[in-house]
């Protein structure tokens, strides 16, 4: 069990018994609302992914979802000296959206903030916390670098999804 108090207070995991309180959720993004309706489950039962759900109030105004990954040593920045290997352990933010009716009021922030500690507390190799984002949601980009994310330099949008990375052995998130 990993110990994250900041975590635990902020977001409890996806249930079978939160499906009818997140009919209503709307981030504004269709995609990312059918996701947390229609496919967050199965996904979980599979141990493709994890979601989370902010725990107050209710109905649910933030949710989360993660999974382990790879970032290619291009994209990592890290000279062949400090990393052998072709890849880089990552901790990766598959999904991440507030609702309408909370935005603005700092959730998002939050969420970024409990992934990062997350993945920086967790007992296995994690050097970074990786995402993708929409080149054109600026807002979710103008949130992420905020937080010290950055696109990797050379990265080229693959179908409109920008990389975005934030190195935990350069800087410690804080708690
Ligand atoms: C992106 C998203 C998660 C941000 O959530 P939020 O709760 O509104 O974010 P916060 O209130 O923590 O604001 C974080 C930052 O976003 C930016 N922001 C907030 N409201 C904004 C607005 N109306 N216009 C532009 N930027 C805005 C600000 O830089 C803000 O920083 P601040 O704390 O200095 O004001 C939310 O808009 C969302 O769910 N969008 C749809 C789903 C999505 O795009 N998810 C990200 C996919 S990778």
């Amino acid at each position: 069990m990993v110990s994250n108090d900041a975590f635990a207070q902020l977001l409890r995991p996806l249930t079978a018994a939160d499906r009818s309180q997140l009919e209503d959720f709307d981030c504004g993004d269709e995609v990312m609302n059918r996701f947390l309706k229609r496919w967050a489950l199965t996904e979980q039962a599979r141990r493709l992914s994890r979601t989370y759900l902010i725990r107050q109030p209710l109905p649910c105004p933030g949710f989360l979802t993660m999974s382990a990954a790879q970032v290619a040593r291009e994209w990592s920045g890290l000279p062949r000296r400090e990393l052998r290997y072709p890849v880089a352990s990552a901790m990766f933010i598959g999904r991440l959206g507030v609702d309408v009716r909370y935005q603005g009021s700092g959730l998002g922030r939050s969420l970024v903030r409990a992934a990062r500690l997350l993945a920086f507390r967790l007992p296995i190799g994690c050097r970074f916390v990786a995402l993708e984002v929409d080149e054109a949601n600026s807002r979710a980009i103008g949130l992420y670098r905020s937080e010290g994310f950055w696109v990797p330099r050379g990265y080229e949008p693959d179908r409109g999804r920008l990389l975005m990375l934030y190195d935990l052995a350069t800087t410690r998130p804080a708690d």
